[in-house]
Formats: C-alpha cells, structure tokens, sequence
C-alpha cells in the first residue's frame, strides 16, 4: 500500500554489502501517525522486543516478524537447543494472535532437518516465503470482500443510492498490521480503488487507539474516514448509519468463535441488535483448529499503564504521555476479547467467504 505516495510492504529485509539479509526494516508503530520512522530490527533480541513493545503489532505482521526473528537467531548459532530456545522464545512473546506461534513452528518445522549450515539461509527463504504469502492471502480477502460488499449494497438497494458505504472497523487490520493489503481493510481499498464511494467509520480502539493507525493508512490511500469513540458504536447503528462491519482477527477457534481485538464483542452484539452484518476478514493461519472453541483462546493481559495513560503529541510538538486518572488507580487490561460465532454473519478467507462455522472448517481444513 501506500505511504507518502510510495508503494512499500511493512516488513522488508536488509541486506549487508555481501549482498546476504541482516536485518529487517520495519515502521515503529508506537511512534505513528505522529512520525513515520523505520527501525532496522538486526538480532532476535531486538525482534522480540519490537512485538512486546507493539513497535511491530497486528497478528500477520507479528507473525512475519516473528518468522524473520528466527532467521536472525539462527544466523548467529544454527545448533539444536538455540533453535528450540529461540523458536520458544519468540512464539511467547505474545499470547493471543496466533499467528506467530504458527509462523515461528513453519520455520522451525523447514529448518529442523537440515545439517546446521544450511539452517540460517533456509530460515530467511521460510521467513520471506511466510510473507509474501501473507500479501497474496489478503490481496484474496480483498477480492472476496468486494464481492460481499457489493452484494451489501444490492441488498440495500435504494437506501444506499446516491451515498457511500459505510463500513465500520475496530482497531488497525490494514497493511500496516499485515505485511501489505491488511487484512479487514483489503476490501475497502479493493471497493476505494474500483471507483466505489466507501466511507469507514475508525472505532478510536482504547486503550492503545490503534484507531489512530487506521484513520493514518486510510487517509495515506484517501479513503474517507471519521474518528468515533469506541462507545459511539451503538448510537451510530442505531441510527442506522452502518452498513456493515469488517474486522480482523487474532486467533479464530475451530468452532468460529473469533478473538480480536478488545472491543469487538460489544460491536457485534450491537451489530446483531440492529441487522448490520458482522464481517470477520480471517487469513488461515489465523484459524486454529487445534482449539475446540474461542474459551480456550489465552486472552493476552497488558499492563495497567496502557489503560491509565494516554500517548500523543502535545501542543508543543513533541510527543508526550498524560493521565486522566490519579495515581493509583486500579485498572485491568484484557487486550482482546472473543466474540462468538453466533454473532459472525461471514468470515472472509482467502479460500472463499463461509458463513457457518462447518463450512469455515472445511473450506479452511481441505
Ligand atoms: O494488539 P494489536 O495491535 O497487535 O492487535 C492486533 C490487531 O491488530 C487487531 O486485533 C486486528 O484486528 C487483527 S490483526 C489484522
């Protein structure tokens, strides 16, 4: 997608003089929408604290990085234990989106039989492979997403002439969460782009506001946006100003229940209340088929700090953190939620759009 005009991918590698990778390049989101800086992430230490951290976030890219951060370990020390360490490691470092556990295994499943000087070069070729793949999943998402919206808008036939479509998002599932396309917003760019007047309501997506992210890479494409407050979800359907809502994911039980990010729960039981569709966009590495239901899914707990304090810039310019509670308050911070599947009208894959979870399972298991 695009950024000040130029097509880039949110992940890329480095390379020395030699002409081999030696690092990854990625945008520090903690930093955005306020600067856009790229950060060179050149050993697996600094690859494990870029995902905590949330300088690298968003379960496919996490995922990605995730995959390139083992292809750092390995460059360092190919044996046994260090690959069992690292690939540990790196799978741990963030809990809920499964992405990475699935892509750290695919490298270390490639790697694992080969003799140790071949391990490093054929965990960069893994890493990459994992994401190209990840753009060519959601360059499919979006195909498939258009097609639902454009059944949407038939469906709302004189009540949608002669005005956009109006989408609403939680959180940040656009390229910059995914290694290019993202995964909720693919269809948005893919209608934005085929002529199609879209307009996208950005739920702010308290408490880190990734909110903010959304609204920066829909304006970067020119997408019409506006900002709401997560609470003002209701009042809009209810007023009927939704058409539908699309989001993405972090982890999608075998039985459909779908965890994403905190918040989502609460749009789609206003979504059920009021008759607007519920649209998950879902790339298969982030269905688990190992999980029976969405109960089982480790529901990642983040420090209080994030729900206390809030970051932006200042009027000064720079940026600065402030504090609408005292010190000392008691907080709690669930960072996902899960939604069930009774409130999912469609989960859109790259294999095709289900809307039962039996269907999900077989298009997604086949
Ligand atoms: O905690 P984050 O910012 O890494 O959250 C993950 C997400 O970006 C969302 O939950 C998203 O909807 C799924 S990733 C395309």
């Amino acid at each position: 997608m695009k950024l000040f005009g130029e097509s880039v991918r949110s992940i890329e590698i480095v390379s020395g003089p030699d002409g081999r990778p030696q690092a990854v390049r990625v945008l520090d989101q903690t930093r955005l929408p306020h600067e856009a800086v790229w950060i060179e992430l050149g050993s697996p230490e600094s690859v494990e604290r870029a995902i905590a951290t949330m300088q690298v976030r968003g379960a496919p890219l996490i995922g990605a990085a995730g995959a390139f951060g083992l292809a750092l370990a390995l460059d360092g020390d190919t044996s046994d234990p260090a690959l069992a360490h690292w690939a540990a490691r790196l799978a741990a470092t963030r809990p809920t989106a499964v992405n990475l556990r699935w892509a750290v295994e695919r490298v270390e499943r490639a790697v694992r039989p080969l003799s140790a000087d071949a391990r490093a070069a054929a965990a960069w070729r893994e890493a990459q492979a994992i994401a190209d793949e990840d753009v060519a999943i959601n360059a499919a998402i979006g195909r498939y997403g258009l097609d639902l919206l454009r059944a949407r808008a038939a469906d709302l036939g004189a009540g949608h002439a002669g005005r956009p479509l109006q989408i609403m998002t939680h959180c940040n599932a656009g390229w910059l969460a995914t290694v290019d396309w993202g995964t909720a917003l693919a269809p948005v760019y893919r209608a934005h782009d085929a002529g199609w007047a879209v307009h996208v309501w950005v739920s702010e997506t308290r408490p880190r506001n990734q909110g903010a992210l959304t609204a920066f890479e829909l304006a970067e494409h020119g997408v019409p946006c506006t900002v709401v407050a997560d609470n003002a979800a209701g009042v809009l359907m209810a007023e009927g100003r939704v058409d539908t809502v699309i989001v993405g994911c972090d982890r999608v039980a075998a039985n459909g229940d779908v965890a994403n990010k905190v918040g989502t729960y609460l749009k789609a039981l206003a979504a059920r209340a009021h008759g607007v569709p519920f649209w998950v966009a879902l790339p298969s590495p982030t269905f688990d088929a190992r999980l029976a239901s969405g109960a089982a899914i480790p529901i990642e707990r983040r420090s209080a700090t994030e729900v206390i304090e809030v970051p932006g810039r200042a009027e000064t310019g720079g940026l600065a953190v402030v504090m609408p509670f005292s010190a000392g308050v008691a907080a709690d911070n669930p960072a996902f939620d899960v939604t069930p599947a009774t409130l999912v009208s469609a989960w859109i894959t790259e294999c095709g759009v289900f809307t039962t979870p039996a269907a999900l399972r077989e298009g997604l298991i086949a």
